[in-house]
């Protein structure tokens, strides 16, 4: 099995936890991670650059046998609208933020689903967000890109479903990792700061039950249904949320 942005936080609670389950671990991020236990092996892979994806995946499929697991777990999430706008972050912000949280996963996909089709399966899991189904309140490029990777994820589970490819979508909201450091609306939320073996987990009880949406936070479940039922509303409460805060505290 293979997963992007092992270095360490989320990725690397991933890597643990499927190590402990007794598989031969991938691990890579834009430096490769070292000082690795027995079964796990690091390689240095930018994933918003299709080359790099290809070559961590066909050196992994290399040394390690064919992939049966991708987790697209790499993310990146940018300050936006400081100046008052909410389409105020740079394009650079804009692109990266599509290269990484997007189309990395396509790139990941596009190599492995012919061999999962000849093989007859696979799995991919894709870390998007919370903020994939909600919002990410002083981060539209975060926000945005996290519907998109899940509006991918959803396309893919229902194309490939009859290939015996397993689809899953991970949609947490505040967990203690780098991202989160620093950022007191997660490190004091309402709703409780996860660790990262807390995701794993989660997503070990939906890979368990072949489940789409691994909510590691029920409250998020919550959250979508009342969305989905008044969406007027739910923006309203948003912005009034919004109003009451200082966007230094969801600093990303
Ligand atoms: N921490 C949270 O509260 C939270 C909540 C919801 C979703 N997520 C998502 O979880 C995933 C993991 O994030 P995390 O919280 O563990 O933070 P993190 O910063 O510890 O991990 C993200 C990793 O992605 C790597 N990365 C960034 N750009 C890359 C690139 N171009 N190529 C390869 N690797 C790259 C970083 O080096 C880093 O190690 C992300 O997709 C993030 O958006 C995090």
């Amino acid at each position: 099995m293979a997963i992007t942005g092992a270095l360490g936080g989320i990725g690397r609670g991933f890597a643990d936890m499927f190590l402990a389950e007794g598989a031969v671990v991938s691990v890579s991020d834009l430096t490769a991670p070292t000082n690795l236990p027995d079964n796990m092996f690091g390689y240095a892979c930018d994933v918003g650059d299709e080359t790099a994806m290809v070559g961590f995946i066909d050196e992994a499929e290399a040394k390690s046998g064919p992939i049966d697991i991708f987790i697209s777990n790499a993310g990146v999430g940018f300050d936006d609208g400081r100046e008052g706008n909410a389409a105020g972050a740079s394009n650079q912000s804009w692109e990266t933020s599509w290269a990484v949280n997007v189309m990395a996963s396509v790139y990941a996909a596009r190599r492995l689903i012919p061999s999962w089709k000849a093989r007859g399966g696979g799995r991919f899991v894709i870390v998007s967000s919370a903020a994939g189904l909600l919002n990410q309140i002083g981060s539209a490029s975060y926000s945005a890109t996290k519907h998109a990777v899940l509006g991918f994820a959803e396309a893919m589970a229902i194309e490939h479903q009859a290939d015996g490819i397993s689809v899953h979508a991970v949609c947490p909201q505040y967990v203690r990792t780098n991202m989160t450091k620093g950022m007191s609306f997660a490190e004091n939320n309402k709703d409780g700061l996860l660790e990262p073996s807390d995701v794993a987990n989660a997503l070990k009880v939906s890979i368990s039950k072949n489940e789409f949406l691994v909510l590691s936070h029920p409250v998020v479940g919550d959250y979508f249904k009342a969305k989905a039922m008044d969406y007027d509303r739910y923006i309203s409460g948003m912005a009034k949320l919004r109003s009451k805060l200082n966007l230094t505290d969801v600093k990303l």
